[in-house]
């Protein structure tokens, strides 16, 4: 296939293709997802937590982060690449967060990610006026689990779910290209995503998002002790790590994948 571009992103969005995402951190991964036809990998700081064996993602360092992606892009072919912003560094001030973009862009990445609502729009303005691609995250965003007192449902109530749904205009405002939104109501899944011109990959957010996206080791059944409901173990019926991928992609783009009663909130 041709390359994996923000156009081209933009064309499927129009035409209400679904985006299909997995985190990947390694070059072997990179060349079996780009070609199952994962649409978008993400090189998520849950490396820290899946590679790293740390109780959650607050420990991941800038350059841990460089170097899978750089591993992840010398791997992949046609995907669009993502490279998750760590805690830390891009808190302090606009010019530390294009510090710490530059980096990932220059590791391989395409676009970078980073977490939180309306005081992080300002930042994805600054890095999207000089031609850094911006994906926001909102819900529950792990890097601040502690503040948030636990892995819990986010937007459940009105006022948090209008406040998001705020964060996330303001977002798209300030420039950034695409939404991820974890942990939230099918409900407001499908909302923020019909109101907003800007693709919403979903993980925990119902089907009613524009593409979904998983932890690549949970969908392969890697993943040892409790899981979230919303993972899918797509090696059960599959008889190849490439085919369970093959899967994941179809079940995604067929809506098929999150099913809201088995996976949703
Ligand atoms: O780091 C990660 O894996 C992520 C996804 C859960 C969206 O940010
Ligand atoms: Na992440």
């Amino acid at each position: 296939r041709k390359p994996v571009t923000l156009h081209r992103l933009r064309e499927m969005h129009a035409a209400r293709e679904k985006i299909a995402m997995l985190t990947c951190y390694d070059a072997t991964f990179a060349q079996l997802l780009d070609a199952a036809g994962v649409d978008v990998l993400l090189v998520g700081d849950s490396l820290g937590m899946v590679l790293q064996g740390q109780p959650s993602t607050v420990p991941v360092s800038l350059d841990e982060m460089a170097y899978h992606t750089a591993c992840v892009a010398r791997g992949n072919r046609t995907a669009w690449v993502v490279g998750d912003l760590p805690y830390g560094s891009y808190h302090q001030s606009n010019e530390q967060a294009l510090a710490s973009a530059v980096r990932l862009m220059q590791a391989g990445a395409h676009m970078v990610k980073l977490e939180g609502g309306g005081w992080t729009a300002p930042v994805v303005r600054f890095l999207s006026e000089r031609g850094i691609p911006v994906c926001a995250h909102l819900g529950l965003t792990p890097q601040s689990v502690h503040a948030l007192g636990g892995w819990r449902i986010q937007g459940r109530d009105e006022a948090a779910a209008q406040l998001m749904r705020q964060h996330a205009r303001e977002l798209a405002e300030a420039g950034a290209q695409m939404l991820v939104v974890e942990l939230i109501p099918a409900t407001l899944g499908r909302t923020l995503a019909d109101e907003l011109p800007i693709p919403v990959i979903g993980i925990g957010a119902g089907v009613g998002c524009a593409g979904q996206v998983l932890v690549l080791h949970d969908m392969l059944g890697l993943t040892r002790g409790r899981l979230p409901k919303f993972v899918r173990n797509f090696m059960q019926g599959s008889d190849s790590v490439e085919a369970a991928v093959q899967a994941f992609v179809a079940a995604v783009k067929a809506g098929q994948f999150p099913d809201d009663v088995q996976h949703g909130y």
